[in-house]
């Protein structure tokens, strides 16, 4: 292959030229096989850093002559190695998610195609070239170039580096020399590559991983290959260690010693998992040199069907992770990858799927070391062919197997000594095909002691366990259930039924999401077949950009201007682009808690630990009791060390039981660390979990209940006439041509107003419905975003007026009558709501709930209900009943495409307050509230967070019931229970003027 080399990577392009290199499908020309990510005995010379730089619109307006040491590139600029130069001012982004942004036309690329040429300069002492006069060899290593690359040392021809996110490495010891030297690298945006990386992401190019050169002196071990099995049944670790030289190998904290290529018995060993990531040093030393591994002993298998690790079933909760950042794009730090580990540790998570990519090497470092399961997946994805019936797949085409074998090739071998990694993974979205069969056998011969996953097969051909992506709640209970729909080769169904079932992706967490989580973990842990899942995805992908006023925005598809392109879906993670926690995060880390605890009948407690390996010693437990959103008490609470899902009942502790009544009085139990972890502090919370702490007898209320409306005596105020069509009642102002509140006590209230929409998630503006339109296109068929409201009539009554109004859509018959029956007493004023749909209305509505608008000065809100975060029908585990505060702005989420949001459930009273006082609305039923600068229809109507302008209002929102959340932008529609019907309604509401300090 190697004779290949000059004419595959000649310099010498005519001006139109595309390099032949281009339409390579083969693995890359030229280099050698990489070794594990860690083994470099000798010095190392990192590269990274400024390189001279020049870009082309095309592979044949690029410099010629470049590779030539004494090229003059004074002309040039510097890019920084690893970058993506798309981030740097050169061409642009461009996101797709299923589509190829050029033609499908396997191997051929686009004639346009960025061309970036790099040099760089670097100086060997003596000491290395006297190390290779010893016989030493010299490597230059490349962690990840986008998507191909041609390489020269001193103006000689190296090779290739294809397959982006994978290592390359060129034996370049006949190149090196004393002094200076150059190496050179043209970098193509398109390339035969391509068709083989078609993952939903931003395409971005260049050289964005480092680059060294590294030294292995001559008999030095270089590639260390470690198999560090654990036995269950005997707690015994042991050791084999493979090398390229015959060398020693130690691990001095178990007394262990042997040599390479032997079966060492460890003896006793602390085994390694996610929950007890316990490592031992290894050292492999020849006279020459040595090398230290990380050895983690453990044991994975699929035993009888069911994913174990160390003999243990282990429930993967997991997140998919793409490497993001909103600057760097994939070319992160090691800062950015330990934020990462830490946000998911925090977070509860256990498992990464590394979609659909090996990560950089240094992640899986960190995963060993802090504990997270991985999957390690390889970098390939076809899913362009799906809509051509994957006619011309690589994955099934023979020209392209080996390039499909030597991804699986280098990934093994680059990752295999990283007891993180549970399982390798063929790839996503790629279809099916002897390709694929191909890389799964080099897998199982490779490494045997790993199970192999690929989705795309749902035969499992050639996967180890049976995995799905985004399937509804209804087929996975079937799964569960050992119910599902047989396959209709009956040995194919029988094997698919002897493997574990393991869902790579589900809670599609695009915009305000993923809802329905809870429903899925109840069902994984219903049944020893089910493994557990990802929730896709961790991070958004939104750039750093500025809209056209230059407000800074995360950019998504189609804002540089590219199509095609997906639009908003490739912000459809947990944590938003800057790294900050969604609310579907904090949903997530409760769903997932390690420690349950729950009611257990009156006066106790049932606490469960959920993990898989460790017990509770490392925990502590606190109660607190609080009464109306007061804490009343607080105490530790003892919890004996269970061993993995085992549970225990226990009796509320004497103190707190005491502390009960029936003024919504509530326990907490607090599950928090009791010394620090390599990943959290001492007393992080990793469990809270609320209960209603009900009394036999009522307890006096803690604080006056707002006067309800049917207190108020008809004795009440008398409605008096005034001019300009108003009328006063008590402190209250009504407009008597809107039949709506102009004012309470002094203070501009405007409404309540019937709101039977929202601002659409993006599950409800894309998740298409059995109708066949998405949600969000039936509300506007039905007009919901464009309400009029009519009085119908304004009737005085002795301490009080009733209004009726009709609220409809411009050209449509279906209407809502709604009664305000209004009464007043001193300064409280109360209306008795009563709702009556005219018409069908046989289509679920988004909300059914009242609008107030406030003056914006009231920029804080304190409430009592559930918070302190945002909460929907199906996105409420995490909420807690108590008194929240919070400023106007901070209740509002910064989705990256703005959107409905920032809702709080479950509320007695909330009380928007401002410098001059507030306003204080209770009801009954409890309600939902958001208070925000925004309207659903600027929220609707702009398409960045950055871009949003707060009006000079407050709208408050007060509704008796909201649509859930659900995942329908990319999976199972929402379930009926959470959609909301027009039906006849009544409500109860009564406002107070609330002074300044009120409420705090
Ligand atoms: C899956 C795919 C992911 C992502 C997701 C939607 O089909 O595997 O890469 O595109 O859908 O966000």
């Amino acid at each position: 292959m190697t004779s290949d080399l000059p004419a595959l990577i000649s310099d010498d392009l005519s001006p139109e030229g595309t390099p032949p290199y281009l339409t390579w499908t083969g693995p890359p020309v030229g280099t050698r096989a990489p070794r594990t990510a860690p083994a470099c005995p000798g010095p190392r010379l990192d590269l990274d850093g400024p390189w001279r730089f020049h870009w082309a619109a095309r592979p044949g307006e690029a410099p010629s002559g470049f590779a030539d040491p004494g090229f003059d590139d004074g002309g040039w600029d510097e890019l920084p190695v690893p970058a993506h130069w798309q981030l740097h001012g050169y061409g642009r982004p461009w996101y797709t998610n299923i589509q190829y942004p050029f033609p499908v036309d396997p191997p051929h690329v686009p004639g346009d195609n960025p061309t970036g040429s790099y040099r760089r300069r670097f100086r060997l002492g003596a000491d290395w070239l006297g190390a290779v006069a010893a016989g030493g060899r010299v490597v230059l290593r490349f962690e990840g170039v986008d998507s191909t690359a041609a390489v020269w040392l001193n103006g000689g021809p190296l090779g290739l580096v294809v397959g982006s996110r994978l290592p390359a490495e060129f034996d370049v010891t006949a190149h090196v020399r004393e002094g200076d030297n150059v190496v050179a690298v043209r970098v193509h945006q398109w390339s035969a590559a391509g068709y083989l990386e078609d993952q939903d992401m931003w395409w971005l190019s260049g050289i964005f991983r480092s680059v060294a050169l590294e030294l292995l002196p001559a008999g030095a071990p270089s590639d260390v290959v470690v198999h560090a099995d654990y036995e269950p049944g005997t707690g015994h670790g042991l050791l084999r260690v493979e090398c390229d030289v015959p060398a020693s190998v130690e691990i001095a904290e178990l007394g262990l010693s042997g040599r390479t290529g032997e079966d060492l018995p460890a003896g006793p060993v602390e085994p390694w998992s996610a929950e007890a990531p316990r490592l031992y040093e290894a050292v492999v030393a020849t006279e020459t040199g040595r090398v230290a591994v990380a050895v983690g002993f453990r044991r994975v298998g699929v035993d009888g069907g069911v994913f174990t690790v160390n003999g243990r079933e282990v429930l993967l909760r997991g997140v998919n992770r793409h490497e993001f950042h909103p600057e760097r794009g994939r070319a992160l730090t090691f800062q950015d990858m330990l934020d990462d580990v830490l946000i998911l540790k925090r977070h509860n998570v256990n498992a990464v799927r590394t979609s659909h990519y090996p990560p950089h090497p240094h992640f899986l470092d960190l995963c060993d070391r802090h504990g997270l399961y991985v999957i390690d997946e390889c970098d390939l994805e076809t899913h362009g062919f799906e809509a051509g019936g994957w006619q011309g797949n690589p994955s099934a085409e023979p020209m392209w197997r080996d390039a499909l074998v030597d991804r699986m090739r280098r990934m093994v071998a680059r990752d295999r000594d990283h007891p993180s990694v549970v399982m390798w993974s063929l790839g996503n979205e790629a279809g099916t095909g002897a390709g694929l069969a191909a890389m799964y056998d080099f897998a199982k011969r490779a490494d045997p002691s790993r199970p192999v996953h690929y989705e795309g097969d749902q035969e499992t051909r050639c996967s180890d366990v049976w995995s799905q992506m985004y399937p509804a709640t209804e087929a996975v209970a079937a799964v569960a259930a050992r119910s599902e729909p047989p396959l209709p080769d009956p040995a194919q169904d029988a094997a698919r039924r002897g493997k574990p079932y393991l869902l790579c992706e589900y809670a599609h967490a695009m915009g305000n999401g993923p809802g329905g989580l809870l429903a899925y973990r109840e069902l994984m842990e219903s049944s020893d077949r089910c493994m557990g899942g990802f929730v896709w995805e961790y991070i958004d992908h939104g750039l750093a950009a500025a809209d056209d006023r230059g407000r800074p925005i995360f950019a998504y598809g189609g804002d540089f201007g590219e199509s095609p392109h997906d639009g908003n879906f490739v912000c459809d993670g947990l944590m938003f682009a800057d790294r900050t926690p969604s609310p579907g995060m904090v949903e997530y880390a409760k769903v997932i808690e390690p420690v349950r605890v729950e009611a257990a009948g009156p006066g106790r407690l049932r606490v469960r630990n959920v993990q898989d390996h460790v017990g509770l010693s490392h925990l502590e437990f606190g109660w607190t009791v609080e009464a109306g959103g007061v804490e009343a008490g607080k105490g530790t609470l003892a919890v004996p060390d269970l061993a993995p899902w085992e549970s225990a009942e226990l009796d509320v502790p004497e103190e707190a039981a005491a502390l009960a009544g029936s003024d919504d009085r509530f326990l907490t139990v607090t599950a928090r660390l009791s010394a620090a972890t390599s990943w959290a502090p001492a007393g992080h919370v990793v469990a809270r979990t609320q209960l209603p702490l009900p009394a036999p007898a009522p307890a006096p209320s803690p604080e006056p209940v707002p006067t309800g409306p049917t207190a108020v005596t008809p004795a009440g105020a008398r409605p008096v006439r005034e001019a300009g069509g108003l009328l006063r009642l008590g402190s209250a102002v009504f407009d008597l041509t809107r039949g709506e509140l102009r004012e309470l006590a002094g203070m501009p209230v405007a409404g309540p107003r019937l709101e039977l929409w929202r601002a659409p998630t993006d599950n409800d503006r894309l998740g298409h419905r059995p109708e066949g339109a998405t949600t969000a296109a039936m509300w506007e068929a039905l007009g919901l975003h464009r309400l009029t409201h009519r009085l119908v009539s304004a009737q005085e009554e002795p301490g009080g007026v009733v209004f009726t109004v009709r609220t409809a859509a411009a050209g449509l018959r279906d209407g809502v009558l709604t009664r305000y029956r209004w009464r007043a007493a001193g300064d409280t004023l109360a209306a008795s709501i009563s709702l009556t749909p005219q018409g069908a209305w046989a289509f679920p509505v988004a909300r059914l709930g009242w609008t107030f608008e406030l003056p914006a000065a009231l920029d804080s809100v304190t409430w009592l209900g559930g918070g302190p975060g945002e909460a929907y029908a199906d996105t409420r585990a995490a909420s807690r009943f108590g008194r929240h505060t919070a400023a106007v702005a901070d209740l509002h989420t910064p989705y990256a495409r703005p959107q409905e949001n920032g809702q709080r459930l479950d509320v007695a009273w909330v009380e928007p307050r401002g410098p001059e006082g507030g306003i204080r609305v209770s009801g009954e039923p409890r309600f939902g509230f958001t208070a925000t600068r925004f309207s659903p229809r600027r929220l609707a109507g702009t398409a960045h967070q950055g871009s949003l302008e707060p009006e000079d209002v407050l709208y408050l929102h007060v509704d008796l019931a909201q649509r859930g959340i659900g995942s329908a932008s990319c999976g199972p529609g929402l379930p009926g229970r959470h959609e909301v019907l027009l039906t006849p309604a009544t409500f109860h509401l009564s406002l107070s003027p609330a002074a300044v300090k009120r409420g705090s």
